[in-house]
């Protein structure tokens, strides 16, 4: 087994360090493996994506990735900016099927900026296509048009065999949880999106015990806030995935605790915090390390098939917070306020107990 830790920018690094104690209470030390990306690896290799953490990437079998990007990098040419190295390792590795769950934790519902009732209970999962659309589509780049004007141009795009594979990732989801898909597109108007909706709607004829609808992109934004449990399993593209999963990850109104899992066609992956690198709090042991301790439990669950590990990790950071432990984003009233190394600390104390 061997898990290339990529720890990035900002909280990164110190998120990263609790989650690899948990990889140590396993006994996995040894698995582990460190290299740079983001800022990081510009910093270190002039290489938002340095060519020795790509061949790490490639040789691993899971990577768990803290966060990228940062103010200090924003006015670098837009190849060396930290989010190109993210960008790239997907390609790379072909992470095509992006899962982002969306999970109210009983104990953290007053956190949630909308109603308890809309949003106790609370479980989605979006599965976001991740290596095609918009954001790899050619033609792309700004130049001058015919008329000597400045031109932004990018290309929405999708093959039928993006669509099929992450088709059947959805399926399959769908089929181990309520049985209910929802396809996000915008197909009364973008080509690219009418054949998603075609080809999805083709493929669902070998899935016939899951019940697959549609949506417009801009409803289902609506809809999220509106009526949030009206959804299961939610399958869009690149660029609607990108938006919808940052807005359902708020309906939980905790997003450092939300994990996430890029898959490739083997489920060789690559796991991360839903949030950012919140270099606003990097270095002050403020950071909530909870998502990329449940990243770890989606890697056991999909890359290593080992539920029983999945399932403990998941234990133990609800018991957590069944006794009160809350970093400062979580935190509400009677709660015991622990930095990121505590909040580390009380999880593996937790794990030892059981
Ligand atoms: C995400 C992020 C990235 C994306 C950025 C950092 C390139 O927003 O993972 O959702 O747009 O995919
Ligand atoms: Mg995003």
């Amino acid at each position: 087994m061997k898990i290339a830790v990529l720890p990035g920018d900002g909280i990164g690094p110190e998120i990263v360090k609790q989650a690899v104690k948990v990889l140590d209470f396993f006994g996995l030390s040894d698995a582990v493996d460190y290299s740079s990306i983001g800022g990081a690896g510009y910093d270190e290799l002039k290489d938002p994506l340095p060519e020795a953490t790509l061949k790490l990437a490639l040789e691993a079998d899971a990577i768990l990735l803290g966060a990228v990007g940062g103010w200090e990098y924003d006015k670098l040419p837009r190849d060396m900016r930290p989010e190109r190295g993210l960008l790239r390792i997907r390609q790379a590795l072909n992470l095509f099927a992006n899962l982002r769950p969306a999970l109210m934790f009983p104990e953290l519902i007053h956190a949630s900026s909308l109603k308890p009732e809309i949003v106790s209970g609370l479980d989605i999962m979006i599965i976001r296509e991740l290596t095609g659309d918009i954001y790899f589509g050619e033609p792309r780049g700004i130049s001058l048009n015919n008329k000597g004007e400045q031109e932004g141009v990018n290309t929405m795009r999708y093959s039928e065999s993006e669509i099929r594979r992450i088709s059947h990732v959805a399926f399959k989801a769908a089929n181990k949880r309520s049985k209910k898909l929802c396809s996000v597109d915008k197909a009364n108007v973008l080509e690219s999106t009418e054949l998603w909706r075609k080809i999805i709607t083709d493929v669902s004829s070998e899935y016939p015990e899951v019940e697959l609808s549609h949506m417009y992109v801009d409803n289902a934004a609506m809809q999220l806030i509106n009526e949030p449990k009206q959804f299961d399993v939610i399958v869009t593209g690149n660029i609607f995935g990108d938006i919808l999963s940052d807005e359902a990850s708020m309906l939980t109104g905790s997003i450092g605790m939300l994990p996430s899992a890029s898959l490739d066609e083997n489920n060789k992956g690559m796991y991360e915090p839903s949030h950012g690198s919140a270099p606003d709090i990097a270095g002050k042991d403020k950071a909530n390390p909870l998502a990329t301790i449940l990243s770890l439990s989606m890697m056991f669950k999909y890359t290593f098939s080992d539920n029983d590990k999945a399932e403990r990790i998941e234990g133990a950071v609800r018991t957590v917070l069944s006794q009160g432990y809350r970093t400062q984003d979580i935190l509400s009233e009677n709660m015991s306020l622990v930095g990121c190394e505590e909040m580390g600390d009380k999880v593996i104390e937790e794990l030892r107990n059981v």
